[in-house]
């Protein structure tokens, strides 16, 4: 692999173990792939820094680096940790919050912003073209689909390398040639609320390994969109979806592709198991990914005309942890009627205090993990759908 003099010397430990480290782990990964370079990146989402996942290794590596002069080298933020960062939870469990927090410092220490949200593009919007290294898989589909920049599905060991060196390796979705649709899917109808993207979300995951383009009926809406992303690259591995007339065009290629088309009502058929009936007690979970502003706000909005929270019911709603600094009126009214807002974390890097016998939410990546990791029933519905379900009129 080319590396120009700075990485050569940086490789060689003349800008200290931490920068040398890392740059191996980085050489290493790209050399596997078959990269001939390494790039500068623009800016850097670090996932995996749940103490409910990485624990006390994971812990003590974050420590050493911060320890031994670890510092960012470019941009970088970072994913939710496993606890409500303002510690007013009845519904997350807070039993590992020393640790996060140990966790927290040393990510703040090397000048980590601490955003502890998996919407990174809240607070840096990516330019089409430009060259990221993000952890967090609906980050990243978010920024190669919607926004047009290029980042590859980093792990948590990446993400972190790459924001300590500010590179990342040349190869995967940062070449243009390998941006290349091969499969054309036309949706049949149109789409009509946040479960039937969720679902498509779903199928097209579980359906295609190779990118698609989807091609809607009726142009979906900001919070839609990052719905279908976020499910397809929980039940997939992708890192890329061209949304037709959405993606910028210049950040893919169609050369040769399969043309197909689908129906709500198979996806629908394909994936019922996500469509039961809720019972018992239900959790309501609304915030995978994160809130968008705008959906806090359409969220304030609807609650506004209920009472309050069912006795027998919970309904979760998690937030970016810098929305700590704002929101205070919206937040305000969401806690007065006995919804639980957490900061900062989500339930499927953390552990719930208690089990539901239903979770019921509008996230298809939600449903996906909740079912898989928690064994948990889960159904989804449009978030009207969940608020008429768990709060009295
Ligand atoms: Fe975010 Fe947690 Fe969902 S990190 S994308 S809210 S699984």
């Amino acid at each position: 692999m080319y590396l120009d003099k700075y990485l050569e010397k940086m490789l060689n430990g003349e800008y200290g173990w931490v920068k040398a480290k890392a740059l191996q782990i980085i050489v290493k990964v790209g050399e596997a792939l078959g990269a001939e370079k390494l790039i500068p990146v623009k800016h850097v989402h670090v996932s995996g820094i749940s103490y409910l996942n990485i624990g006390e290794p994971g812990l003590k590596l974050l420590e050493e680096l911060a320890e031994k002069g670890g510092r960012a080298e470019v941009y970088t933020t970072v994913n939710p940790s496993c606890i409500d960062l303002l510690g007013e939870t009845r519904v997350i469990d807070q039993s590992m919050y020393k640790q996060q927090l140990l966790i927290n410092k040393a990510l703040e220490k090397m000048g980590f912003n601490p955003t502890y949200t998996c919407i990174p593009y809240l607070h840096r919007l990516p330019a089409p073209r430009e060259h990221l290294a993000w952890g967090e898989s609906n980050a990243v589909i978010m920024a190669n689909s919607f926004y047009g920049a290029y980042t590859n599905r980093e792990g948590g060991p990446l993400a972190l390398a790459a924001a300590l060196t500010g590179y990342t390796y040349y190869a995967g979705l940062h070449k243009l040639e390998n941006r290349d649709v091969k499969y054309i899917v036309k949706l049949r109808n149109e789409l009509h609320s946040e479960k039937e993207y969720s679902l498509l979300g779903l199928w097209i995951g579980e359906s295609f390994n190779d990118i698609p383009l989807l091609v809607f009926q009726n142009k979906p809406f900001f919070h839609e969109l990052k719905l279908l992303l976020a499910s397809s690259a929980a039940s997939g591995s992708h890192g890329l979806i061209v949304l037709n007339g959405i993606t910028p065009k210049g950040t893919y290629i169609i050369d040769k592709a399969e043309r197909t088309s689908i129906d709500i009502v198979e996806i629908k058929k394909n994936l019922d198991k996500y469509l039961g009936e809720p019972h018992g007690s239900i959790l309501g979970y609304i915030g995978c990914p994160h809130l968008h502003p705008y959906e806090l706000y359409m969220l304030y909005r609807i609650v506004s005309n209920y009472k309050r929270v069912k006795d027998q019911h919970a309904l979760l709603v998690s937030i970016p942890y810098t929305y700590k600094n704002y929101f205070d009126k919206e937040v305000a009214l969401l806690k007065s009627k006995g919804i639980d807002v957490v900061y900062g974390t989500c339930p499927i890097v953390s552990k719930l205090r208690r089990k539901y016998d239903t979770v019921l939410t509008n996230s298809g990546k939600a449903a996906f993990y909740m079912s898989r990791l928690h064994k948990l029933d889960v159904v989804l519905a449009s978030l009207k759908e969940i608020i008429d379900r768990v709060m009295e009129k």
